[in-house]
């Protein structure tokens, strides 16, 4: 097993990232003194494969758990199931001092958390990422959120989870496409931090992809230590911790114009880094074998690298217009230098646009 520690003073936990280690989710809980009842998050596919494991080891440790099954799908991260969350909570009689447990993906994870910070001005949060997108990412660093119609993760907070708990084995029943997209945020963290990783997993990603255990616990771990490193110097995204968002803004735009139904967010981030780096190269940042070498190991991860439909440049400008980084009608973008070295520039909206026609 690895142990990543998150160091925020008195919001700092452990990740914990190994083999079986649901069965000691009861256990692992024990250490933080909580009230016995406990509300657990899941969806329905999840809670088939693994609900039982997780409710016996939360019963074995004294907990009285309740479950709730949320809609599979992003439509979940909505004010209606929190509403419906909360109804539960209450139901259930849960305190300040009632863990809740998210045992999903990202969906159910930002939607748990999001209850969490918010039902009774915050309650305990445990994150079981059953995702690997969930296992590197959206599990770390307390970003939770819910939706609205006029946009993703809109509504939200910070509220850092007490543990996180990652069971490899999870990662066995993953559809591959999913295993893929969460890859595309392991090829990020290489990009943005850590040139050694990048050619770590230009020789590895496909032992990844064939569930190699040893591969995925150092992936997962390096992939987790890097976002803490990230996150312990800038919690609350004041500046450095932007660098996270490597591909999303050309990312969240094509799953916005395809109404998020066509491309995993992973897929989505993958396609935004190749574009955001082509117009890095347009900036006279990069090589043209950065974006090549970029290119090839989101290749190697079977990612795409561009969307299978060409969008008309007003509707994707039109879209960047309303991204949260934006500052002072300029969108702030981050742009590579090199492996492990990105920058955030502000882009005026002309320039895109005039790059996006070029
Ligand atoms: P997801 O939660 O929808 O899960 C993908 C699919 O896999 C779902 O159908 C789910 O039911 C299924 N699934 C989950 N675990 C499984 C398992 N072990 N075996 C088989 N199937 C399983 O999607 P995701 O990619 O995990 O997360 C995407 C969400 O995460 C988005 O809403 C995104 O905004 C959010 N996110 C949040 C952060 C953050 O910092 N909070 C970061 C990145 C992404
Ligand atoms: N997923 C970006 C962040 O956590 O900041």
């Amino acid at each position: 097993m690895k142990e990543i520690s998150v160091q925020l003073a008195k919001r700092s936990y452990q990740i914990k990232i190994g083999n079986n280690l649901l069965i000691n989710l009861g256990r692992e809980l024990e250490a933080f003194n909580l009230s016995q009842k406990c509300l657990v998050v899941t969806n329905p596919l999840v809670f088939k494969l693994y609900g039982s494991q997780v409710q016996s080891s939360l019963q074995r440790a004294g907990f009285k758990t309740t479950i709730v099954l949320v809609d599979d799908g992003e439509q979940a991260k909505s004010l209606e199931w929190a509403a419906r969350l909360y109804d539960a909570a209450l139901r259930a009689e849960l305190d300040r001092n009632s863990p809740i447990v998210a045992l999903g993906g990202g969906v159910v994870g930002d939607l748990a958390g999001f209850v969490a910070a918010t039902y009774m001005r915050g309650v305990p949060f445990i994150q079981v990422p059953t995702t690997l997108l969930a296992q590197v990412d959206s599990s770390v660093g307390g970003k939770v959120a819910i939706n609205h119609p006029q946009g993703k993760n809109l509504i939200g907070a910070f509220h850092q989870p007490k543990l996180v708990l990652t069971d490899l084995n999870t990662l066995k029943s993953l559809p591959p496409r999913e295993l893929r997209s969460g890859l595309a945020e392991v090829i990020k963290y290489g990009v943005i931090w850590d040139k050694d990783f990048f050619v770590y997993l230009e020789s590895n990603i496909k032992e990844a992809l064939n569930l190699n255990d040893a591969v995925l616990e150092f992936l997962i771990a390096k992939s987790c230590a890097i976002k803490a490193a990230i996150v312990e110097k800038d919690e609350q995204e004041k500046a450095l911790r932007a660098i996270l968002n490597f591909g999303h803004t050309f990312g969240h735009v094509y799953e916005a114009l395809t109404n998020y139904n066509t491309y995993r967010h992973g897929e989505a981030v993958a396609m935004g880094m190749v574009e955001v780096t082509k117009f890095a190269y347009s900036r006279g940042l990069v090589t043209r074998e950065f974006l090549t070498e970029l290119k090839n190991v989101l290749t190697l991860a079977g990612l795409p690298l561009e969307p299978s439909s060409s969008f008309s440049s007003d509707k994707i400008l039109d879209l960047m217009k309303h991204d949260k980084k934006n500052k002072k009608g300029k969108l702030q973008l981050i742009l590579p230098l090199d492996f492990g070295k990105v920058v955030s520039q502000a882009v005026d909206l002309t320039e895109m646009k005039k790059y996006l026609q070029g």
